[in-house]
């Protein structure tokens, strides 16, 4: 199973952030997650109209701290995040759900194939780690907020989600 369908079948939090209204953060709870939904509600801010910085949003987020760590290791994501006149909705898992990924996500089964053991050592292979997390965390990332329920976007790593409400909570599917 590929990293993305592992996490799309756990619990994530969604956080949306616009230059134009507050943030918010809920946790998403997709079609066959068994684990209890939780909500959050973000403190508000008096400055909604002049841009919000994403990067410190999840950086105060204590449940995504894992990810939000790994996010600031992409130069092209953390840019991103850092930079108030661009828009993203970040779906990131928390903590629970990276501590029990089954594998690193730097880690990728075909480059245990292809290089054996050895695959994350040396140059090569930490550019392999570097490459394969930077997919990871991209495949998080949706480049627009508000997202309609509905509407197909693709990840800054190319693939394509949409969430729909079930049963009232928000799923994301891909
Ligand atoms: C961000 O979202 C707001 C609200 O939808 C929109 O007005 C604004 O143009 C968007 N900015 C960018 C850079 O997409
Ligand atoms: C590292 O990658 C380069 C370029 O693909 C290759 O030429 C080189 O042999 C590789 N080094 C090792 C130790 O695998």
């Amino acid at each position: 199973m590929r990293p993305f369908v592992y996490l799309l079948a756990s619990v994530c939090l969604f956080l949306a952030c616009t230059a134009e209204s507050r943030p918010f953060k809920t946790i998403l709870k997709s079609f066959n997650e068994q684990s209890p939904l939780r909500d959050y509600i973000m403190p508000s801010t008096n400055e909604a109209s002049t841009g919000i910085i994403i990067s410190d949003v999840i950086g105060k987020v204590q449940d995504i701290a894992i990810f939000s760590g790994l996010t600031r290791n992409i130069d092209a994501v953390s840019g991103r995040l850092e930079d108030a006149a661009q828009n993203a909705t970040v779906l990131a898992p928390d903590n629970t759900v990276m501590k029990n990924l089954k594998r690193k996500p730097w880690e990728d089964p075909e480059d245990y194939n292809e290089f054996g053991a050895q695959a994350y050592e040396g140059v090569n292979g930490s550019d392999r780690a570097h490459s394969n997390l930077e997919r990871f965390v991209k495949r998080h990332i949706v480049p627009e907020s508000p997202w309609e329920e509905g509407k197909k976007l693709k990840t800054l790593a190319g693939n394509e989600v949409w969430w729909e409400f079930k049963n009232g909570q928000k799923t994301v599917s891909g």
